[in-house]
């Protein structure tokens, strides 16, 4: 069952407390979407979810997810760049009074004990629901490849194409969106960029950075590069449309 994160606060400790992991630190240091977070909570404060069973406690919290809604014309001209751009677009539309038709996924996650049990299916199916039951017909999501931590170096739409020898995608992140339906649209290459010094990224990936170059990072989906005492990640993304 899906609720709304606003009519659970119940859950809201353990709800941090068992999705901090699903991410690296870095992630949460992107500039351009600090900007609109704060309004995002504030604008669609209703596009967050737990998915619990039918009973809601705090030990059934099973997963948990957020998107927003755009104005979207359904072509891959008009996608957002990603990640950062949705959710920018999303905070300026809706300040524009722009009418939105389609719901963007940004980010879904699985309580790690439940991982591996297709609960990431019924989240986004229950998502995918509501969504067009409230009006936005378009359900599309930047995802975050999450087995492209093996394959840094690997361009993203070279890494979109790669499949398993039943046809599905290698990715598994990737695949579970197909296997519900959803098609590949485009790779987003610059989802979400990320920048700080060498001691911010010494802090956030834990490892050493001597000198400048380009460092595979624990968790990184792509490099990153250090230059003039700052170092750059931009982490590419695969854009998919559920039907
Ligand atoms: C990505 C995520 C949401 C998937 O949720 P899920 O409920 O585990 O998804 P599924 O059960 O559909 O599993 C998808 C595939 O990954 C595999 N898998 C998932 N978790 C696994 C684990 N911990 N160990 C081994 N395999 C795992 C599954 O076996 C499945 O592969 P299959 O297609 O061969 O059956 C979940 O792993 C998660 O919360 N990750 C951390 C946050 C994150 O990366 N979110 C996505 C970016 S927003």
């Amino acid at each position: 069952m899906l609720i709304p994160v606003a009519e659970a606060p119940e859950l809201d400790d353990e709800a941090s407390r068992v999705f901090a992991e699903g991410w690296p630190e870095f992630i949460f240091h992107d500039a351009l979407a600090k900007q609109y977070s704060e309004r995002r909570d504030q604008y669609f404060p209703h596009w967050n979810f737990y998915l619990v069973p039918d009973e809601a406690s705090p030990e059934w919290l099973l997963a948990g997810c957020w998107g927003v809604p755009i104005a979207w014309d359904g072509t891959v001209a008009d996608l957002p760049g990603g990640y950062s751009d949705a959710l920018a677009r999303a905070v300026t539309s809706y300040e524009a009074g722009v009418e939105p038709n389609t719901f963007v996924l940004m980010a879904a996650a699985v309580r790690p004990n439940q991982q591996g049990r297709g609960v990431a299916a019924q989240l986004i199916t229950a998502v995918r629901d509501r969504a067009v039951a409230q009006g936005l017909a378009q359900v599309i999501a930047p995802l975050r490849p999450t087995l492209k931590t093996r394959y840094p170096l690997t361009d993203i739409a070279t890494y979109l194409t790669w499949t398993r020898p039943d046809g599905l995608p290698l990715d598994p992140w990737l695949r579970t969106h197909v296997r519900l339906g959803a098609t590949v649209l485009a790779p987003a290459p610059a989802s979400q960029t990320i920048t700080g010094s060498v001691a911010d990224w010494e802090k956030w990936t834990g490892i050493a950075l001597p000198s400048p170059g380009t460092y595979v990072i624990p968790a990184g989906l792509s490099t990153l590069t250090i230059a003039d005492g700052t170092g750059t990640y931009v982490e590419p993304n695969i854009w998919v449309r559920h039907a």
